[in-house]
C-alpha cells in the first residue's frame, strides 16, 4: 500500500519537474509555491496527519473484524458496531462517544479497542491520535493526584486541539482514582466547546473488570439451564452493569457520577469464554503466526487451560489471555 503511494508520488514529482522546465523561465514565487505544496504533499504521505487519508472509518472492515476475529461476544459485538458506526457517520455529534467495556479478564476488551482503532486510523493502535492510559502504570501514586489531574487535562486538551478525531483508552478504569475520573468528566459532556476546543468528535473507551463477576453468574445460569449462550441478551445483564454492582464491587471502584450524568453512552458487557472459544483463539493465533491452524494443537492448548467454577469448569479463568504463550509450549 505504502509502496504504491510512494510510486505515485514519485511520478507526480517527476511530472512536476518536467512542467517547471517547460515553463522556464518561471517566476520564483510559483516555484516556491509549487515546492511548498509538493513538500506538504510529501510530508502528508510520510507523516500521519489528522486528515481523511489517515483517519477514515471502515464500517465493513469493523463488521468483518468483529464477525471473524472476536469470539463469543455476540452482545458486545453488536453494540460496538452500532455505536461506532452511528457515531462515525454523524458529522455533527452532540458529544464525544463514550464506551465502557466490562467483563472478566482475557475476554477481549483491549482486543476490541484495537479492532476499533484499526478501522478508524490507518496506523491503528500505533496512530499518534490513539492514546492509552493505564491507571496503575500512568497514575500509580494517589499522593500525586493533583499533578496527574492537570497533566491529564492538558494532555487531552492538547491532543484534541491538534486532532478532533482523537481516541482515548482508559485501561483499568476501576482502579482509577475518583478525583482523576472527575477531571475528565467535562470532556465527556454535551458542551459545544470548552475553552474554544470541541471534544465532540473524539472517542473515549473505558475498560474495567467491574461487573465481571455478575456477568459470569448470569452466563452460568444460562449454562446450567441448558440454554444457548447466544440467547443471553443485553437486558439479562443490565443488573450486572448497574450502579449498585459497581459500587458494591470490593475489588474496584467505578465512578457513579459518570453514570448519574449519563456521560457513558454504552455499557458493553463481555461474557466469560468457554472451551470452544479457547480453541478458536488458539486457531487464530496459529494463523496469525503464519502456520496452518491445527485443531489437535488447539485442543491441546484448550485442555491445558484452567476453567471455573470448580464443580462445573465452564469458563476459562484467564479467558484467552495466556493462549499465545501456551501455544509456544505445544508447537
Ligand atoms: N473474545 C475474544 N476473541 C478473540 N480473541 C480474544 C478474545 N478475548 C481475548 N482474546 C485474545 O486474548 C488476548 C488478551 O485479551 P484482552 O487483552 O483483550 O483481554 P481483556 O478483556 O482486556 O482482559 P483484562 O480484563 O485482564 O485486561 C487478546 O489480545 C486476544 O488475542
Ligand atoms: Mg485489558
Amino acid at each position: 500500500m505504502k509502496t504504491a503511494h510512494l510510486y505515485l508520488l514519485l511520478h507526480v514529482l517527476s511530472t512536476a519537474s518536467v512542467l517547471v522546465n517547460a515553463f522556464d523561465p518561471i517566476t520564483t514565487s510559483v516555484i516556491v509555491g509549487l515546492g511548498a505544496t509538493l513538500g506538504k504533499t510529501i510530508y502528508n504521505y510520510l507523516h500521519e496527519s489528522c486528515d481523511k487519508k489517515w483517519i477514515a472509518f471502515n464500517a465493513t472492515g469493523l463488521k468483518t473484524d468483529l464477525d471473524d476475529k472476536l469470539f463469543g461476544q455476540h452482545i458486545a459485538s453488536r453494540i460496538i458496531l452500532k455505536a461506532v458506526s452511528g457515531f462515525m457517520s454523524n458529522d455533527n455529534p452532540k458529544k464525544p462517544l463514550v464506551l465502557s467495556l466490562h467483563g472478566w479478564t482475557g475476554t477481549g476488551k483491549n482486543f476490541v479497542s484495537k479492532l476499533i482503532a484499526d478501522n478508524i486510523y490507518r496506523e491503528g493502535m500505533d496512530s499518534n491520535f490513539v492514546h492509552v492510559f493505564t491507571s496503575t502504570l500512568h497514575f500509580p501514586h494517589p499522593s500525586q493526584n493533583a499533578t496527574y489531574k492537570s497533566q491529564l487535562q492538558q494532555w487531552i486538551k492538547g491532543n484534541v486541539t491538534s486532532c478532533e478525531r482523537s481516541m482515548f483508552i482508559f485501561d483499568e478504569m476501576d482502579k482509577m482514582h475518583p478525583g482523576l475520573i472527575d477531571s475528565i468528566k467535562p470532556y465527556l459532556d454535551y458542551y459545544d466547546k470548552l475553552d474554544g476546543v470541541s471534544y465532540r468528535k473524539s472517542i473515549f473507551i473505558f475498560l474495567s473488570n467491574a461487573g465481571g463477576e455478575r456477568i459470569v453468574e448470569t452466563a452460568l445460569d444460562f449454562w446450567k439451564g441448558g440454554r444457548d449462550r447466544e440467547e443471553i441478551e443485553l437486558r439479562d445483564l443490565e443488573m450486572s452493569l448497574s450502579l449498585s454492582v459497581f459500587n458494591n464491587n470490593q475489588s474496584g471502584f467505578f465512578h457513579t457520577s459518570l453514570i448519574d450524568k449519563n456521560l457513558v453512552d454504552f455499557f458493553v458487557p463481555f461474557l466469560p469464554l468457554e472451551y470452544q472459544h479457547i480453541v478458536q483463539c488458539a486457531m487464530a493465533e496459529m494463523k496469525d503466526r503464519g502456520f496452518d491452524p491445527d485443531r489437535d494443537v488447539a485442543d491441546k492448548v484448550a485442555r491445558d487451560v484452567v476453567y471455573f467454577p470448580k464443580s462445573e469448569r465452564v469458563f476459562s479463568v484467564k479467558g484467552c489471555k495466556t493462549i499465545a504463550s501456551k501455544l509456544d509450549y505445544f508447537t
